[in-house]
């Protein structure tokens, strides 16, 4: 599986990659509305890969399997979607996708990467815990921001936590 920079080219096939991994949340609790929920437009994938903010995962045959978008604020790195096509979830490929802008995020001097997520579900919070995201009991003005739009959309405001994943500082050998 190859993580590489999404091209403008990927854009048009983001959306169904999104789409097909929201299916998940087919079978969870008071949640099944978000498989066929609102789906990030093309044209916002196209605006991010300008930024060179997006990465995607590529199989060996050329397909896209999942994406990644982030955007930065400030000396942060907040990851807006992560994405893994039904048919290719539970291989590690949201793992390397998340190294991928955890590496990004070091190269450009970033302290820490964001996220806002679901505290309860298995594939959520307890799984960005295992990769060492910690949740913030006191998110801050931007993070707040993002859970209030966020609750105005209908998520469930009670189980949506923000969460921060410090950046280790590489020191240049003396
Ligand atoms: C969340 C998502 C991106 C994970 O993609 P993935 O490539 O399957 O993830 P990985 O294989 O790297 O799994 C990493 C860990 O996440 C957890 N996890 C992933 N999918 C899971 C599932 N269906 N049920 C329970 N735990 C899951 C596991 O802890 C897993 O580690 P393990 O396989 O060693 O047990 C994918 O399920 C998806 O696209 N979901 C729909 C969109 C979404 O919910 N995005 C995240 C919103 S915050």
């Amino acid at each position: 599986m190859l993580i590489r920079p999404a091209r403008l080219r990927d854009a048009a096939d983001l959306p169904a990659i999104e789409k097909s991994a929201a299916q998940l949340y087919g079978s969870a609790a008071d949640l099944a509305w978000l498989a066929d929920g609102p789906l990030i437009a093309q044209a916002e994938h196209e605006s991010r890969i300008l930024q060179q903010s997006v990465w995607v995962a590529e199989a060996d045959n050329g397909i896209l399997t999942g994406f990644i978008s982030t955007e930065i604020f400030g000396t942060e790195l907040h990851l807006w979607e992560l994405s893994v096509h039904a048919d290719w979830q539970r291989r590690g490929i949201a793992t390397l996708l998340i190294d991928s802008a955890y590496r990004h995020a070091i190269t450009q001097g970033l302290s820490a990467l964001t996220l806002t997520t679901f505290s309860d579900l298995a594939w959520c919070a307890p799984a960005y815990a295992k990769r060492g995201f910690e949740q913030l009991p006191q998110p801050g003005p931007r993070l707040q921001d993002t859970l209030d739009a966020e609750a105005l959309h209908g998520l469930p405001p009670e189980r949506r936590i923000a969460m921060r994943l410090p950046v280790a500082r590489v020191t240049a050998p003396r």
